[in-house]
């Protein structure tokens, strides 16, 4: 579901441009204001501090109250394609006529984009009853009243004179010549790869928009399916999300036809009257079928959309264009909710857990083992498993096993799904935390050494009993589904990517164990530390290399004649071994 495609986010900063290193882009006070002028003012946010990642307990909220709050703070919102040249200040104060403003932020993609979020639902309605369809002369618009606006300047001559600044919001992650400079001019290793997860991380306003949109097609789902939710899941959600990853959402259907009245006294019990389909995943088919139907004819920027029916989670995917955001939509898809939940509770019960996820998630994707289009290769979830895995092994451990997780819940937690049992406690606060001080640099270090050496031609892994187990089939890599515990999530991984990921481990501890001994100066400019680990690998050169072999000789002597006359010209390997990097684009 990791696939990326058009629609990608391009933010630039309007008028302000972020010089600190780790600011975050600014934010409107979260506690309604009432009045335009408060909410003008802008005031910082500290990175990472977004409610899921922090290390303070009293903030730690599960993950049901997370979705909750940011589902009905979507709801209360709505997406506005603005004009180019706009003053802030007459915007908020022409919305605000429908009721106050909670919080707004711009941000560009392919234009000028504004979220805002009302104070109350009712202000939604109020806007929508004074919008009107636009009328076309060589097309026609389907009339649909969504939550997605064009705003558009009644005098645009005035509106050019009176621009004022606006900030747009970044939803990027940072380019690889920054991310070189600031993990060189890093304290530490731990200190790049606490960087390496700030500048990665998705933003508060990513995370809204991620909301945002999902709201944005429940209202479209809802055309047929009044009381249905579109949740958001996967990386856009279990803190382990890099900005840029895909949209994963899937459509619940659980809530309709619950009795929500007690009226049902008597001696009858009433039924929907429903066409029946020979099985669960036929249903699954057809919803998702007039559900993609419905967003490619109706749904206001939703453009590429593919319906994937036969695939063995059927799903629809499509680009969500104002957002920038590549969306999997899935329905009857509950346990991947549920393993959601818990990489996040993962995720919030030890903060080396994110920066470790990151930096492993970074380096698979800097040498090519993880890609956006599906394969044999890797995929950052069942990377972020092995990483979950390798600190349930740590003396003492960082993490706690899911049989452990399980012995602690209670009644509440109880949760089957399709006859799995997906129990654990929900509430973290109910979790000791560990007792384990070991290092990130230590941490990463030993994650590949520890990877490196796995026996995986007879060891499964397994983070509901936390030890190595006996493969139950001859896949290469073995790592069981946390719920459905039959399932191997990562059956599609070839033996040659495996030796790849073994190759590249085993060469990145090495790195870092060579590394300590003479750490370069920070003027040098030399790539040390995890900024090393990200460079291409001596293992990717070989298999270049062995690649280019395959070439015809005459071809591949032409080829040796050039790169002996371009020997003075810029060499990636220099020869001491170490590689170094130019930061000159
Ligand atoms: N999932 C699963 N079993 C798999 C693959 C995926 O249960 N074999 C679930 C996981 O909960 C995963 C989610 O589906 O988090 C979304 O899958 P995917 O998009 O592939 O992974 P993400 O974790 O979202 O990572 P990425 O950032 O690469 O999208
Ligand atoms: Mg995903």
């Amino acid at each position: 579901m990791a696939v990326r495609g058009v629609g990608r986010l391009t933010c630039v900063s309007l008028c302000a441009q972020r010089n600190s290193r780790f600011q975050r882009p600014a934010l409107r006070p979260l506690s309604c204001p009432g009045t335009v002028a408060a909410d003008l003012r802008r005031e910082e946010q500290p990175s990472g501090s977004t409610e899921t990642g922090s290390e303070d307990k009293s903030s730690k909220k599960r993950f049901s109250e997370v979705q909750k709050e940011r589902r009905e703070q979507a709801q209360r919102t709505v997406l506005i394609h603005c004009p180019n040249k706009i003053s802030e200040k007459k915007f908020l104060k022409y919305l605000s006529q429908h009721g106050p403003i909670n919080n707004h932020f711009f941000y560009e993609s392919f234009g000028l984009y504004a979220v805002v979020e009302f104070c109350q639902k009712e202000s939604i309605h109020s806007l929508q009853n004074g919008t009107h369809t636009p009328s076309m002369v060589t097309e026609a618009a389907i009339p649909f009243r969504s939550r997605f606006f064009n705003l558009k300047p009644k005098n645009p001559s005035n509106q050019t004179s009176e621009r004022s600044c606006i900030q747009s919001s970044n939803q990027l992650p940072p380019s690889s010549k920054k991310l070189f400079e600031l993990l060189c001019y890093a304290e530490s290793i731990d200190d790049q790869l606490n960087t390496l997860l700030k500048e990665f991380q998705l933003t508060e306003e990513n995370t809204r928009l991620r909301y945002l949109t999902c709201s944005l097609i429940e209202d479209i789902a809802a055309a047929y399916f009044p009381d249905c939710t579109v949740r958001p899941f996967g990386s856009s959600v279990n803190t382990f999300g890099k900005l840029g990853c895909d949209l994963d959402m899937f459509l619940d259907l659980d809530e309709i036809g619950k009795i929500s009245t007690h009226k049902n006294i008597g001696n009858f019990l009433m039924e929907f009257q429903v066409k029946n389909v020979p099985s669960e995943r036929i249903a699954t088919q057809k919803i998702l079928s007039v559900i993609g139907e419905c967003l490619d004819h109706f749904g206001p920027g939703c453009v590429g959309v593919q319906k994937i029916l036969n695939a063995r989670c059927p799903l629809v995917r499509f680009s969500h264009q104002a957002s920038g955001f590549q969306c999997d939509l899935t329905t009857n898809n509950r346990i991947a909710l549920k393993s959601s939940e818990l990489l996040y509770m993962y995720g919030a019960l030890d903060s080396r857990v994110r920066a470790l996820v990151f930096s492993v998630r970074c380096w698979a994707r800097a040498h090519s083992l993880t890609t956006s289009i599906p394969g044999a290769w890797i995929t950052n979830f069942s990377l972020t498993v092995m990483v979950i895995f390798f600190l349930q092994q740590r003396s003492p451990p960082i993490l706690p096993t899911l049989d452990s997780l399980k012995i602690l819940a209670d009644a509440g937690d109880k949760c089957i799904i399709e006859g799995n049992n997906c129990t654990f406690v929900r509430d973290l606060n109910k979790i000791k935390p560990s007792e384990n001080t070991e290092t990130l640099e230590l941490l990463l270090k030993e994650f590949f050494e520890y990877f490196g050496n796995f026996a995986f031609n007879k060891n499964s892994i397994n983070i509901r009993q936390g030890r190595e187990q006996n493969k139950p089939d001859s896949s290469p890599l073995h790592i069981q589904n946390p719920f459905e515990t039959s399932l191997n999530i990562s059956k599609n991984v070839s033996q040659s990517q495996l030796q790849k990921f073994v190759d590249l481990a085993r060469e990145s501890a090495w790195i870092l164990q060579e590394k300590d001994k003479d750490r370069p100066s920070p003027s040098s400019n030399q790539p040390w530390g995890l900024a090393a680990l990200l460079l291409p690998s001596v293992a990717n050169m070989k298999s270049l290399a062995k690649k280019k072999n395959k070439r015809p000789a005459s071809e591949r002597i032409k080829s040796l004649l050039d790169s002996i006359k371009s020997n003075s010209t810029e060499n990636s390997t220099s020869t001491n071994g170490k590689r170094t990097i130019s930061t000159h684009t």
